[in-house]
């Protein structure tokens, strides 16, 4: 396939479109939505505003990662401050679906219905690409109606349209067209990260404090397998206690797991047979975070297990 052709596509397609109307886009820094950013500036420029929604839920310092590799590329991102409303909307919730609808709908009807309704904007564009579309027809993931999840009845608020430039690629040919715009490995070649972020990665209650455990541990686990080219790495933290020593003291800690797998699709997954060197050291590391005083390798292949926690 010609993926410079089909930037150059989208692009006019786009313009098509819009006419002299206005854009919207919320961008994760996944390489989806990174690279519907940069082919919707290319196409409008300034008349495309992007969003980064600042969840509470992202790793170490990655709503200003995302925003300065963008700024770079001379297309401004505005980061929408919305902590409080997800931690709000999780408080309390332990069951895995429900924190992950809280997420959902805090997202696309709170937060960023909202700003769609109040921008002024013409057309939503949005990341969606084939591999979503098979899922849903094929029952496995739920398809969004997005107009719908953003609360916006299309009866009422006639107008908006949504743009799906990605939706004949899967994601081999989203990286190719990454590469195509110049993105770097760090943004192309980037890592699987779940839509509602860390949440799934806290077993029971998602607070701000159990969020900074796992975030400590994200980084530790990102830094230290970076280099195994692995499909997918990441910390979890259990809802689970255990009894630990520290400095001479009884201490009932917190305990992280560390996943590590290869896999093509995420469909099926295998555990990395990983060197007990290195899984002694990321435990070194790990039982250093405060409260924390056990650290597991977990090595369950998908299935029986997924990848995620929640
Ligand atoms: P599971 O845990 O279902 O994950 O084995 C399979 C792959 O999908 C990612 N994942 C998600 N991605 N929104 C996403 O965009 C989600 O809600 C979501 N849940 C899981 C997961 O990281 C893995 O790569």
């Amino acid at each position: 396939m010609d993926y410079q052709a089909f930037v150059d596509e989208q692009v006019a397609s786009i313009q098509e479109s819009v006419g002299d109307g206005l854009a919207i886009n919320a961008l994760s820094g996944g390489v989806d939505s990174s690279v519907v950013t940069a082919i919707g500036h290319r196409a409008l420029g300034e008349r495309l505003k992007t969003v980064f929604v600042d969840s509470a839920l992202m790793r170490e310092g990655e709503p200003q990662q995302v925003v300065k590799i963008f700024a770079d590329m001379g297309i401004p991102v505005e980061i929408i401050d919305a902590r409080a409303d997800f931690l709000d909307a999780l408080e309390g919730l332990t069951d895995p679906e429900e924190k992950r609808n809280a997420v959902t709908f805090t997202f696309y009807k709170t937060v960023f219905g909202k700003l769609v309704r109040e921008s002024g904007a013409t057309h939503l564009l949005h990341g969606t690409i084939l591999t979503d579309i098979e899922e849903t027809v094929d029952g496995i993931k739920r398809q969004h109606n997005i107009l719908e999840q953003l609360g916006i009845d299309p009866k009422e608020e006639y107008g908006y349209h949504v743009l799906e430039p990605l939706k004949t690629l899967r994601k081999d040919g989203v990286r190719e067209v990454a590469r195509i715009l110049d993105f770097s490995p760090e943004v192309s070649e980037r890592i699987p990260f779940p839509g509602p972020a860390l949440a799934t990665r806290v077993v029971g209650e998602v607070t701000a404090e159990r969020l900074d455990t796992v975030r400590k541990a994200t980084v530790i686990v990102e830094e230290e397998l970076a280099d195994t080219d692995a499909f997918q790495y990441m910390a979890i933290l259990l809802n689970d206690k255990a009894t630990g020593i520290r400095d001479g003291r009884r201490e009932f800690g917190q305990i992280i797991v560390v996943r590590c797998l290869d896999s093509v699709d995420a469909r099926t997954a295998t555990s990395v047979d990983l060197p007990w060197e290195k899984l002694h050291k990321i435990c070194e590391r790990i039982t250093a975070i405060p409260d924390v005083n056990r650290c597991l390798y977990d090595f369950t292949p998908k299935p029986p297990a997924t990848i995620e926690y929640i």
